[in-house]
């Protein structure tokens, strides 16, 4: 892999961005707006039906050429080029990356260790298209002859917050006669709240899981088959019949009960949080229909061209991922809040939780080296108007920068009233208040008391991008989903570290499996952690 020697903070773009951001450090995004009336219109790009207004950010023509010289000298286009031809670019795990193969059309030709994975794919594909239209039909019958109306899925991290956020994101195109469930936490309640009202005779389980092993979602699928056992009578092999599985991990899967033949697979390529939009979205598919399941693999799929073609100046993806480095990197912000103006996009933020900072939060470059930067801000959001009553006070009147991703659409799936115009009316107005704030003079305007305008006043100068659609659609959703994951992959590639391994994530699983038999030893367990773990386990042992 090619990758530039010198380390990041050494090159002369950064360098020249450092300095840059000094000199430009006084300058307020009114005085940008007022020497270039055009810049609203300027400042924008779009690709695969989504249009990004940028210009709300602390940037001038000098940091876009920058910022693109930063990616140029990081090899930016060749990264991309070794992503999409399934280079091994996850080097700690020696694996391709190729979520994009999941979308990528029949014809298209991706070669991993000698082999063209794409026939693969639509293998797969099919497969699940003719499982769900068995379900959504109800020629799927349960062990009791019962047709399924409950779906229950089984999976934590990827294998959770993908298929919970495009279920709560496409309902609108969702078959309403089946009841959709999610369970991924090992605590019991998740999964006895899930099934508390559900018929076992009428219910189908999707345990997804890449590696089948996880603590949560093997726990959870086993108190999932005992519950059905014991609604049904006991007999094993209704297990058949109300359990499908999603994993990499055939042999697992068998182990555990269920039949392979009512396995989806997918492969050692995909990494989990990059994971919806293979065998893991099989929930998705069953309640939007293979149909919709495809144009939203299309969406995706539109994106990834737009991301692998278009030049860095017009490319979403890359605009993006740079100006949150120059956030992140020059003007200290910490993180980034993501606040979708369509209520179906509520769950949007919690996956993209994982989608960033599983995969950006590291602090050891490719080279094996300390980094000397910040890398992955935390991302976060809720979507508005709510949050606007919670905690956007902090962001147009806190001492943080927040830069903010707002998402919003031109249309309404479910038009009502007024609603949609005022939603709106909300989004625009929130991102003016935060650019252009408001003046002493123009608070003392309003005739206030002089004590009183200091704590009126709004600076403004605060950053956001406004992602902007037609409507919320699968292939929009896919888009959007592609253009953050993309985005993710700009920021790694600038901070020279592997955005697709999660060793952070091992030691706290290893700590646990230790614990967990000192918990329920029925004999006191001779404790060998440290003070503070040793009396914590001793109160919980005394007080369970
Ligand atoms: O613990 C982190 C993680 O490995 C995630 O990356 C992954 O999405 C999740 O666990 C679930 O893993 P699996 O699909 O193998 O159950």
């Amino acid at each position: 892999m090619k990758s530039n020697p010198k380390s990041l903070t050494q090159r002369p773009a950064w360098k020249a961005l450092a300095a840059h951001q000094k000199k430009i450090s006084k300058l307020h995004l009114r005085r940008l707006f007022a020497a270039d009336k055009k810049r609203g219109d300027k400042l924008t790009a779009s690709g695969a039906g989504l249009f990004l207004d940028y210009s709300k950010n602390r940037i001038n023509a000098e940091t876009l050429k920058l910022l693109v010289q930063l990616a140029k000298e990081a090899d930016l286009r060749g990264r991309i080029d070794a992503m999409f031809k399934g280079e091994k670019i996850n080097i700690t795990e020696n694996r391709a990356v190729l979520h994009t193969a999941l979308r990528a059309p029949k014809t298209a030709k991706i070669i991993v260790d000698g082999k063209n994975v794409v026939p693969d794919v639509h293998a797969v594909l099919d497969k699940m298209s003719a499982f769900a239209k068995r379900v959504r039909s109800g020629a799927w019958k349960g062990y009791t002859g019962k047709r399924i109306k409950n779906i229950v899925n089984i999976g934590i991290g990827g294998s959770d917050l993908g298929p919970v956020m495009a279920h709560e994101a496409l309902r609108h195109y969702s078959q309403r006669s089946l009841v959709f469930r999610y369970v991924s936490n090992v605590d019991g309640i998740d999964f006895v709240e899930a099934v508390q009202d559900l018929n076992p005779a009428e219910t189908l389980f999707i345990v997804s899981s890449k590696t089948f092993t996880t603590l949560e979602t093997m726990t959870n699928a086993e108190s999932a088959r005992a519950w059905l056992l014991k609604g049904l009578g006991g007999n094993k092999k209704a297990v058949a019949k109300h359990f499908v599985a999603v994993s990499t991990n055939a042999e697992k899967v068998s182990a555990f009960g269920i039949d392979t033949a009512n396995m989806f697979g997918f492969w050692d390529w995909v990494g989990g949080r990059y994971s919806m939009d293979s065998a893991i979205g099989l929930s998705t598919m069953l309640a939007v229909g293979p149909e919709n399941f495809r144009k939203l693999l299309a969406g995706f799929n539109a994106m990834d061209e737009h991301f692998r073609k278009t030049p860095f100046e017009k490319n979403l993806p890359v605009l993006m991922g740079l100006l949150s480095v120059w956030n992140n990197n020059f003007l200290g912000a910490e993180t980034v809040a993501v606040l979708p103006y369509e209520n179906y996009l509520k769950r949007f933020p919690a996956y993209l939780q994982q989608l960033t900072m599983e995969s950006n939060g590291k602090h050891i470059t490719l080279a094996g080296k300390k980094v000397t930067y910040q890398t992955s801000p935390i991302y976060w959001g809720e979507p508005g108007t709510n949050g606007q009553h919670s905690f956007y006070q902090l962001i147009h009147q806190g001492t943080r920068l927040i830069p903010c991703d707002f998402i919003a659409f031109a249309k309404a799936l479910t038009p009502l009233g007024r609603h949609h115009d005022l939603l709106i009316a909300n989004v625009l107005a929130q991102s003016e208040a935060l650019a252009f704030g408001k003046t002493a003079e123009e608070v003392a305007a309003e005739k206030v008391a002089d004590w009183l305008v200091p704590h009126k006043v709004f600076e403004g100068n605060r950053p956001s991008n406004t992602i902007f659609a037609e409507k919320l659609t699968p292939e929009i959703l896919g888009a959007l989903v592609a253009l953050y994951e993309h985005i993710v992959y700009v920021q790694g590639v600038i901070w020279g570290v592997n955005p697709f391994d999660q060793w952070g994530v091992e030691l706290g699983k290893v700590l646990a499996m230790r614990i967990a038999p000192e918990l329920e030893s029925k004999a006191e367990p001779k404790l060998a952690h440290d003070s503070s773990t040793n009396a914590l386990i001793r109160r919980y042992r005394k007080l369970k």
